[in-house]
């Protein structure tokens, strides 16, 4: 289980998160809704290390996570997606991918800088697990020798999931995957990401695509101003007044 305890962050006056708790569980999707601004890129950033808990604790399996380092975190099992491709666009679709092996090498980095032949069998091993989870991702062989910028948006969504599965993650945090995609696109990413979780990825799932939310994920976590508002399955989040209260108190404020 991957967890977080009563964690909150402050950016100056404003309470970004007020004692978040929320679980995420091994081979599950789990979602983390909410209007803008409800802190749910935040409570990603707390998660992966990007920022520093006020308060709180964050757990893998019960070891605590809380204020350690990105690369730190991702070598504990939990792995994130960006926005976007920017640091890999330059790179074909397969070293993009393979970029996400290197965390797991064995190999020393004298040993990679004179290109001994460990360090060909590690770079051939991660590009051989590149090609792999580029066809389990569905993304065809015809895209993995182009530059990852120059493939179409949906396309460049999971190249970003390969990557970080690359990892080899036991849970994975996508922060709203299906931005940009279309109805189809949206539907091929749930029954990806439903086959990862059947593998038993715990994947958090921040989105604002309620029907896909709503039909992929088994536990759903409401978030409005900082806070978790409603917790349970898609059906009972759905049923809660307070649920309904802050999207439509969202919308009159659009
Ligand atoms: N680094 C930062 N410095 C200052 N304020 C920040 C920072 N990051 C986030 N915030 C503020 O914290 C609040 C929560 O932002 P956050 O991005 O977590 O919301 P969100 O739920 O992801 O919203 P959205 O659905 O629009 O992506 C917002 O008011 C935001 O302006
Ligand atoms: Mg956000």
């Amino acid at each position: 289980m991957l967890a977080t305890r009563d964690v909150s962050k402050a950016f100056g006056g404003l309470k970004a998160l007020s004692t978040v708790s929320v679980q995420i569980a091994p081979g599950a999707i789990t979602a983390i809704i909410g209007p803008n601004g409800a802190g749910k890129t935040t409570l990603m950033n707390a998660i992966s290390g990007f920022v520093a808990p006020d308060v709180g604790d964050i757990t893998v399996n019960g070891a605590s996570i809380a204020g350690r380092r990105p690369h730190e975190v991702c070598r504990k099992g939990v792995a994130r997606t960006f926005q976007n491709l920017q640091m890999f666009s330059e790179m074909t679709v397969l070293e993009a991918v393979a970029t996400g092996r290197h965390l797991h090498r064995r190999v020393p980095i004298y040993a990679e800088l004179l290109m001994l032949p460990a360090a060909w069998r590690a770079e051939r091993a991660a590009l051989a697990d590149a090609r792999e989870l580029l066809a389990l991702i569905e993304v065809g062989e015809s895209y993995w020798e182009r530059r990852a910028g120059d493939l179409p948006y949906g396309y460049q969504r999971r190249v970003e999931i390969a990557r970080a599965l690359a990892t080899e993650p036991a849970y994975l945090l996508l922060d709203e995957p299906a931005a940009g995609l279309n109805d189809e696109e949206t539907a091929a990413l749930g029954r990806t990401l439903g086959q990862l979780a059947a593998r038993g990825l715990g994947i958090a799932l921040i989105e604002h695509d309620i029907e896909l939310v709503m039909s992929v994920s088994q536990q759903v976590f409401v978030m409005d101003t900082g806070a978790v508002i409603s917790s349970g399955t898609p059906d009972e989040v759905r049923a809660d007044p307070a649920v309904v209260r802050a999207y439509l108190g969202d919308a009159h404020a659009a």
